[in-house]
């Protein structure tokens, strides 16, 4: 039997390991200038920014500590709804600190601001955003995102942390799904 390959099931590759990569070097380099001096708290958002927080945390040259939170959002179907329940919550105070979000992907961005609004709470010394993929819609919301990898168009990618029912996340470029796989 021939091994799979899920990389076949893509139709298009909008984003390949390489230029991923190159983007969150950018990034980095740009973090690594606004921290200067400062640690970091990178707090990641599971499951999706695995990959992201992974990458982005060995290309940065600043002292920085991981933390995670899970979180689930209710709401019917595909929708988000912006009502979010904490499912694993971070293990760090971050009060007085300076955090910086990781997130694999902002859509309507509801998620984001449910989340920003808890943390902000914390009172932290900092909040900024971090995202590698943001959609269109994200950009009318209120959430202000610091750092953005690639404004994407408004389709369903997997890849890179990215999950089609829990799978494609090891998929290391970015891409849609063929219709097969849907049906
Ligand atoms: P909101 O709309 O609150 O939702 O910004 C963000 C969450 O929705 C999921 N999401 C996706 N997951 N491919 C995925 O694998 C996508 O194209 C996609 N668009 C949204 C994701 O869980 C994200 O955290
Ligand atoms: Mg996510």
């Amino acid at each position: 039997m021939d091994a799979a390959d899920i990389s076949s099931d893509l139709t298009t590759v909008l984003y390949t390991e390489e230029q991923v990569h190159q983007r969150l070097a950018e990034l980095a380099t740009q973090i690594d200038e606004d921290y200067a001096g400062r640690d970091i708290l990178l707090v990641g958002v599971l499951t999706g920014a695995v990959m992201v927080m992974a990458d982005l945390s060995r290309a940065l040259r600043s002292h920085c500590e991981m933390d995670w939170m899970a979180i689930s959002s209710y709401g019917s179907g595909t929708q988000s709804s912006g009502v979010v329940r904490i499912l694993k919550d971070l293990n760090t105070d971050i009060a007085g600190r300076h955090v910086l979000v990781v997130e694999d992907i902002i859509d309507t961005g509801l998620t984001l601001s449910y989340l920003v609004s808890n943390l902000r709470s914390r009172e932290p010394a900092s909040l900024e955003i971090m995202t590698m993929f943001r959609k269109p819609e994200a950009q009318s919301n209120q959430v202000e995102v610091k750092y953005v990898g690639f404004d994407i168009p408004n389709e369903f990618v997997v890849g890179y942390g990215l999950d089609y029912d829990g799978r494609y996340r090891n998929l290391t470029s970015v891409g849609t799904l063929a219709p097969h796989v849907y049906s």
